[in-house]
């Protein structure tokens, strides 16, 4: 994967607000004179989730990268998924005296007293991706637009059973089908918007009979994936696949909101005899992220469809917020309404993604030099 070369923003040492403290905005104007402190005195603290899956991974270098080369010094730390650990990198963070926080969380609930101490220190969190619920600490909040994720995802479900066509026109299916929903971790905020997303797109299908969810399982608690882990998604697969498909009938698609789940999906339908590809009888599968492993399912026609989210722009965006706060500003937000986390709303940042299948990999992943064709062929990255 290619990084995008972060072009700094001018005015790193402008003129700050002089009254800054205590309130989060403008940490990086430690200067008795009232200028914004040069970027190299600077020290941001990233905290992201999980390395096992390799988006954070990305997400993580992209956001390191583009700082350290607008001069800030990074303190990057991944939490391996277990929240204790992400708290205590918080803290630390907070005691070796970061000036800004961006956080993506693991648990958007679990944070109130690290971001307290964050505030009581002037320092500005942003929130990475994921919402940080529960607290009035959170300053800004840059991700996706994620009830279109699912909308998206929905989509394509739709078009890989032939209801829809890719441009949005109706197909010439006509059903009915069998479909399963699977969500994604429930303390994660975003899981909600994604699901929410979705079933508000198939909704209709399912009120008129052309799709069938035949094990009943609707509702957002019965389908979700704890910490989106493939293991548990693939468990939860092979159990409804024994449950609710015994009688001979088949699945024809799966709504699945993340790459990882939905090569553990893959993974037990194949093994439960479907097919290697769709081609072969393999349900249609959707899922998140563009993640090299199943992108090149995608090629193969295992996989029917991922979105993609550019992780080198959200984490610009990160750093340009950041920017804003270390120079006493407030950051542009393009959405002021739609991410309550239940103390106020965040103001966000929100960027667009886009639906890939096997025949738009080249231009959206490829052209834009997020993966190399190689990288796609192999299931790897470099
Ligand atoms: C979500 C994120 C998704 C996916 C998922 C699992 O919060 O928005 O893109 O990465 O976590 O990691």
């Amino acid at each position: 994967m290619k990084s995008i070369r972060f072009v700094a923003l001018g005015g790193a040492l402008a003129l700050g607000l002089a009254a800054c403290s205590g309130g989060g905005a403008g940490a990086g104007n430690d200067d008795e004179s009232g200028a914004a402190a040069d970027p190299s005195e600077l020290t941001i603290g990233v905290a992201m989730p999980t390395e096992t899956s390799e988006r954070w991974i990305a997400d993580g270098d992209a956001v390191k990268s583009q700082l350290e080369e607008a001069g800030y010094t990074v303190d990057l730390q991944y939490a391996a998924d277990d929240i204790p650990t992400q708290s205590q990198q918080i803290d630390q963070m907070i005691t070796k005296g970061a000036d800004l926080l961006i956080v993506a969380s693991i648990d958007g609930t679990a944070l109130a007293n690290q971001l307290q101490a964050a505030a009581d220190a002037g320092i500005p969190v942003i929130a990475y991706d994921r919402l940080i619920n529960g607290t009035e600490n959170v300053d800004f909040y840059v991700t996706f637009d994620n009830y279109n994720v699912g909308v998206q995802q929905a989509t394509s479900l739709l078009v890989g059973l032939g209801l829809l066509n890719a441009d949005g026109t109706e197909g010439t299916a006509t059903g009915p089908f069998n479909i399963e929903l699977f969500a994604g971790s429930l303390d994660d905020n975003n899981a909600h918007f994604f699901y929410q997303g979705a079933m508000d797109t198939l909704q209709p299908y399912i009120d008129e009979g052309t799709l069938v969810v035949k094990s009943g399982q609707t509702d957002i608690e019965q389908v979700a994936t704890l910490r989106w882990l493939q293991e548990t998604a693939q468990k939860r697969m092979e159990d409804l696949l024994t449950s609710s498909y015994s009688d001979g009938s088949k699945v024809n698609g799966v709504l699945s909101p993340y790459d990882g789940i939905s090569r553990g999906i893959i993974t037990a339908l194949q093994n439960a005899g479907y097919g290697a590809t769709i081609d072969a009888g393999l349900p249609v599968v959707t899922g998140q992220d563009a993640e090299i492993a199943s992108v090149k399912l995608i090629q193969d026609g295992t996989q029917f469809s991922t979105i993609f989210k550019d992780t080198r722009k959200l984490a610009e965006q990160a750093v340009i917020s950041a920017e804003s706060f270390l120079e006493g500003e407030e950051p542009e937000a393009n959405d002021t309404e739609s991410y309550d986390n239940g103390v106020k709303v965040v103001p966000s940042f929100l960027l667009e993604s886009d639906i890939v299948y096997a025949d738009n990999i080249q231009s959206l992943l490829i052209d834009s030099g997020y993966w190399t064709a190689e990288e796609v062929a192999a299931g790897q990255s470099d």
